[in-house]
């Protein structure tokens, strides 16, 4: 009993330093890309970068949708997506960067730039 507790507290420490020795393989602060740039926590994020843009700007720039992205651990995360976004018959793409602390409930639009065509 007790050498199956220590057997399990082994494995869980050896899984604990295999996924912490493979996370500090890539670089620190690295961007990772995002798998799934529907997910809806990002679709609020490009919602937020294009009408906090329009917001500073005087710009009417519709979201159309999220074309990749990737984030980025610091302090919270930086997002940096590439939006496509429609303004009047326009159809443009932006990358976008939005720096979210989620635990204060914070974002905020760092960078956001036309991408040529
Ligand atoms: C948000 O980002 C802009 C642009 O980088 C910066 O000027 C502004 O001070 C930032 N606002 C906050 C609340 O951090």
């Amino acid at each position: 009993m007790i050498i199956t507790m220590k057997h399990h507290c082994l494995l869980l420490l050896s899984l604990i330093l295999v996924s912490y020795a493979t996370r500090s393989e890539g670089a620190p602060g690295g961007w990772e890309p995002i798998k799934d740039v529907k997910e809806q926590h990002v679709v609020e994020i490009a919602v937020y970068a294009v009408s906090e843009y329009d917001k500073r700007s005087g710009a009417k720039l519709k979201l159309v949708s999220v074309l990749k992205g990737e984030t980025q651990v610091v302090a919270g995360t930086n997002y940096r997506l590439v939006l496509k976004t429609k303004g009047g018959s326009a159809t443009t793409n932006y990358e976008a960067v939005v720096w979210e602390k989620p635990w204060l409930n914070f974002k905020n639009l760092t960078s956001f730039k036309p991408l040529p065509a």
